[in-house]
C-alpha cells in the first residue's frame, strides 16, 4: 500500500532529504505531527552525530520516526520509540516497511523497536536501555507536552546517555508544568464542553529555557545547536497545507503562531 517508488538505493543515498519528505508525505495528519522543516532539521542534526551507528531515542512517534529510521537504515545504529498509542506503531511499521525497507533492503526489526508504553515507566521506559547494554546518543522528546513529564523523560535519558549526546524538543516554547490544558481544551471542544482556564501554578518558563538551565546545571559543556528549522519554517509547504487546521490549534493554545521560532530546539551536551 505504501510502496510508492521514489528511486533506487543509490539515488536515495544521494538525495536522502528528498526521500525522507517523499515518505513523510505518505502519512496522514494523525501520524504526521511535525512540519517538513522540523523533520529536515532533525535529519541534519542526526547527520552531525559524532558516533557511527548511534542509538536514537524518541518519545512520541510519527514523522520523526521516519527521520530516525532512515538515518539508522543508511548509517547503522538502532532506533527506540516510546508511544502509548500502539496503533501508531503498527501503522508506522507498515509505512516504513513498504516505503523504506523494501528499496533499501533492510530489516525493520533489526533497526527499530517500538515500545507501546509510558516513556518514563521504571521497568520498560527509556532507562530500560541500560539492561539491554545500550547507551543513547540522541533523544527527541515529543510526547506529553508538560514540563514535569519532559524533565522525567530527560532524567531517564540521562541515566543511559553516552558521554556525548544530543537532545531535541518539539513544541519547545510550551509553558505548561503539570497539565496540558491546550490538549485538554481541544478534547473538551470536541465533547461540546466549555473551555477550562489554566491555573497560574501550571505556568513555567518555556521548555527551551527550563531544559537549557537543567542541562547547564549538570554538564560542563552544553552547546545550543543552531538548528535549520528556524531558517526553513517560514517557507514550509506543510505548514501552509495544514493552515485551516492551524487556526483551531492556535485558538485552543496547542500552537502559538507568534512563537514558532522555538517550536524546535536542540542541544549538544558532554
Ligand atoms: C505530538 S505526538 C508525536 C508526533 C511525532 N513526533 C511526529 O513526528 O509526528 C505525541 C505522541 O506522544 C504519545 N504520548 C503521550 N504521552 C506519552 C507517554 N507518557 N509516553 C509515551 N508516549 C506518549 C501520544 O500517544 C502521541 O502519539
Amino acid at each position: 500500500m505504501y510502496d510508492f517508488y521514489f528511486a533506487d538505493r543509490e539515488s536515495i543515498c544521494a538525495r536522502p532529504e528528498d526521500f525522507l519528505i517523499f515518505c513523510k508525505r505518505l502519512l496522514p495528519r494523525w501520524a504526521n505531527g511535525i512540519p517538513d522543516s522540523e523533520c529536515i532539521a532533525l535529519w541534519r542534526i542526526l547527520k552531525s552525530l559524532p558516533k557511527q551507528a548511534p542509538t536514537l531515542v524518541e518519545t512520541g512517534s510519527g514523522a520523526s520516526s521516519l527521520a530516525l529510521f532512515l538515518h539508522a537504515a543508511l548509517n547503522g545504529g538502532k532506533v527506540f520509540s516510546w508511544d502509548t498509542n500502539a496503533s501508531k506503531g503498527a501503522y508506522l511499521r507498515s509505512v516504513i516497511s513498504d516505503a523504506m525497507c523494501r528499496v533499501l533492503e533492510v530489516d525493520i526489526h533489526k533497526i527499530w523497536t517500538f515500545i507501546p508504553f509510558n516513556s518514563t515507566d521504571p521497568h520498560v521506559g527509556i532507562s530500560a536501555l541500560k539492561e539491554m547494554g545500550l547507551t543513547a546518543d540522541f533523544g527527541f522528546f515529543d510526547s506529553w507536552h508538560v514540563l514535569d513529564h519532559l524533565l522525567q523523560e530527560i532524567d531517564h535519558f540521562e541515566k543511559v546517555a553516552s558521554p556525548k549526546f544530543v537532545i531535541a524538543l518539539d513544541d519547545a516554547y510550551y509553558t505548561m508544568k503539570y497539565q496540558n490544558f491546550a490538549y485538554v481544551n481541544m478534547i473538551r471542544q470536541k465533547l461540546g464542553l466549555r473551555r477550562v482556564d489554566e491555573p497560574q501554578d501550571n505556568r513555567c518558563k518555556p521548555f527551551y529555557e527550563e531544559v537549557d538551565s537543567h542541562l547547564r546545571g549538570r554538564y560542563p559543556v552544553v552547546e545550543k545547536i543552531q538548528d535549520e528549522y528556524k531558517q526553513l519554517y517560514a517557507k514550509d509547504l506543510s505548514l501552509a497545507y495544514y493552515e485551516s487546521n492551524r487556526e483551531f490549534t492556535n485558538l485552543v493554545g496547542m500552537e502559538d503562531g507568534s512563537k514558532l521560532d522555538h517550536r524546535f530546539d536542540a542541544w549538544r551536551v558532554s
